[in-house]
């Protein structure tokens, strides 16, 4: 019998983490629970830092983006020894539920800590990344797209008054999720991404073509996994004689906030993830496919590997011609 939960936002902020928070509190309140939020991910938990929540504890965030319980990229939370104290530090506050908002690496932590202890733990999946296998979209995902998108607009204007190639490097670790969708919506000339090689002559090829067809301006989206945007900048200029810059996106994908539909998903997966603990369906994390809500073993995403959709892919190819 679930009396008493705790949340935490752990890995990469992600816009959206603060509706998951809120709807975590208010949805575990309005089912007579008491609720504990925790500071700083992982470390928190293992350095106690616990906060009693009310109603009015998450007044005024879900607009705001990053992660009011702040966040962290906890090493010691790797060591089981680290993970039997987590256990002990929730029991000796009785908390019997704990809710896991991150990304694939928070989960791995999760899945963990509830084998190891037998502490109740449910996962939400926010990283801007959307690489986490089980859930078609994770919170912080369709902003992120909207940051690069805004960007691209903006360059695309430079490009095209002084007819040169811009290459804008875009977050995802491993993923190449936010360069596809930033990319087919921004209209960029080509995308590069981990998951599907590419060849340097194929796209001076491309740019060679769209030049002499008067299309003397074109944006190159890289996803940082897919190698480094500076090297291939000056591979482009040698090899086609075409002016070249670079632009790193870096954090302020993960910046600003939240657009409607991360504040939506981050709403009904907290919400969720409260059903899943009362229901006693831990070890597992709230997901969406199909735009409905449903649920997955924590465990699920360290044995798949998410994949992009090479339909999108090859349509982004073919409209910019
Ligand atoms: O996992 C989200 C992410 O933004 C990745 O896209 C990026 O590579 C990484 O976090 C950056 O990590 P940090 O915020 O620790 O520098």
């Amino acid at each position: 019998m679930i009396r008493k939960i705790a949340v935490l936002t752990s890995g990469g902020d992600a816009p959206g983490m603060n509706a998951a928070i809120r709807a975590v509190v208010r949805r575990a309140i309005y089912e007579g629970l008491d609720v504990y939020g925790i500071k700083h991910g992982y470390d928190g938990l293992l350095d106690q830092e616990f906060m009693p929540m009310e109603l009015g504890s998450v007044g005024g965030i879900i607009h705001r983006g990053g992660t009011f319980l702040y966040t962290a990229r906890c090493e010691r939370f790797l060591q089981p020894s680290f993970r039997l104290q987590a256990a002990e530090n929730l029991k000796q506050e009785d908390i019997d539920g704990l809710v896991v908002i991150g990304g694939d690496g928070s989960f791995a932590g999760a899945a963990s800590l509830q084998k190891e202890t037998g502490i109740n733990v449910v996962g939400v999946p926010a990283t801007i990344d959307n690489d986490i296998a089980g859930t078609d979209r994770t919170i912080g995902f369709d902003t992120a797209v909207d940051n690069v998108l805004e960007c691209i607009n903006k360059l695309r204007d430079t490009a095209m008054s002084h007819e040169r190639i811009f290459l804008i490097e875009v977050m995802g670790r491993k993923s190449g999720a936010i360069a596809l969708e930033s990319g087919l919506a921004g209209g960029a000339e080509s995308i590069l991404i981990p998951e599907i090689p590419f060849s340097l002559s194929d796209i001076c090829g491309k740019l060679m073509k769209c030049f002499y067809r008067g299309k003397r301006h074109s944006i190159i989206v890289v996803a940082e996994g897919a190698g480094s945007v500076q090297i291939l900048s000056s591979q482009i200029r040698e090899k086609t004689g075409l002016e070249t810059k670079v632009v790193v996106l870096g954090y302020l994908q993960r910046g600003g906030t939240p657009n409607g539909t991360d504040r939506l998903l981050g709403s009904r997966l907290g919400a969720k993830a409260v059903e899943m603990l009362i229901q006693g369906h831990s070890g597992r994390f709230a997901s969406i496919q199909n735009d409905l809500l449903t649920e997955c073993d924590l465990t699920y995403p360290q044995h798949h590997r998410k994949t992009i959709d090479f339909a999108t892919y090859e349509l982004a190819d073919i409209l910019s011609l």
